[in-house]
């Protein structure tokens, strides 16, 4: 049967939109014939680390579809989810300039219709750090992933080594769910004073960009005793602590870039992996050294 007319709700002369599930099913298919298609899932408030993916994604594939979607389920603080930036418009301009071929910017009802009942949950990987500190969240970003690949069955999908556990947890889900895309892992972005890009720096206040530049100061810290030799998990974690003590710090953990599991000898490679509060501005960060 031949494929009916695609609504677009709003198109451009050149990024095409798209909201519900079937119309991007529907516009995902119509691009495969092209060659692989190659997806990246945000939170919009699009970025230059977002940018970043979607060069990548270009270079992986022929066709690149970007999902804008801010998902609920994964905020278990409300007032957070209320404060997450959001400027559509600035988006799709910022998916047109990157020449994406497809956007799907789904509402909420579109994503959870009423009744929706269902929750992903890998366990293991997500259990510590993120998890502990964020109950439910990964629950939330694996149910949404889950969902955003059944929809558009990407060949391939590019997440950010910014939010390390988050890359730790997919890769978890789309082996035990032998979900037929591949995993690809672009670098983190940072800015020209080092502090990564996230969508949620536009809330730091002066002030408060200051005090953040502590985190990527403690990890090049930790790169330096690395690079002259420093091996030991508590040495690690007690330099990059040291650099912290202005913030209100959650974890610094230094463990197995793929089990996320402490070491248990000072061989092979560690990420470092800290989260902490800036004003009222939550902020995670990381370094794979070795
Ligand atoms: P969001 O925070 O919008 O991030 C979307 C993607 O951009 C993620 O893969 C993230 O790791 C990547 N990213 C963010 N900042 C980056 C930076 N400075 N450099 C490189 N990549 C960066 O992560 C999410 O959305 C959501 O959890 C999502 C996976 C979309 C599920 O809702």
């Amino acid at each position: 049967m031949a494929p009916g007319p695609i609504s677009i709700i709003r198109s451009t002369d050149v990024v095409r939109v798209v909201h519900s599930p079937a119309d991007a099913s529907l516009a995902a298919d119509r691009l495969r014939p092209n060659g692989p298609v190659v997806m990246v899932p945000t939170m919009g408030a699009l970025h230059d680390g977002h940018v970043s993916l979607i060069q990548r994604a270009h270079s992986l594939g022929a066709s690149v579809v970007v999902s804008i979607f801010v998902n609920p389920l994964q905020f278990g603080d409300k007032a957070d989810l209320a404060k997450y930036p959001s400027d559509i418009d600035r988006d799709l301009a910022a998916c047109r300039d990157a020449n994406v071929d497809l956007v799907w910017a789904p509402s909420v009802d579109h994503m959870y219709p009423s009744g929706f009942a269902t929750r992903v949950t890998v366990s293991g990987v997500s259990e510590p750090y993120e998890g502990r500190h964020r109950p439910g969240h990964f629950d939330g970003v694996a149910t949404v992933v889950t969902k955003l690949f059944s929809v558009i069955r990407p060949d391939v999908a590019v997440f950010g080594a910014k939010d390390f556990q988050q890359v730790a947890v997919i890769k978890r889900l789309a082996i035990d769910l032998g979900l037929p895309v591949t995993i690809d892992v672009a670098p983190t972005v940072r800015d020209h004073d080092g502090l990564a890009l996230s969508s949620r720096n536009v809330r730091l206040d002066p002030l408060a960009r200051t005090q953040a530049l502590a985190i990527p100061r403690s990890l090049r810290a930790a790169s330096s005793a690395w690079q002259s030799g420093v091996r030991g998990r508590g040495e690690l974690e007690a330099i990059v602590t040291a650099e912290l003590v202005d913030l209100d710090v959650d974890y610094v953990a230094v463990v197995d870039p793929s089990t996320l599991s402490e070491r248990t000898n000072d061989t092979g490679s560690v990420v470092v992996l800290i989260a902490a509060t800036v004003g009222d501005v939550r902020l995670i960060d990381n370094v794979v050294l070795g």
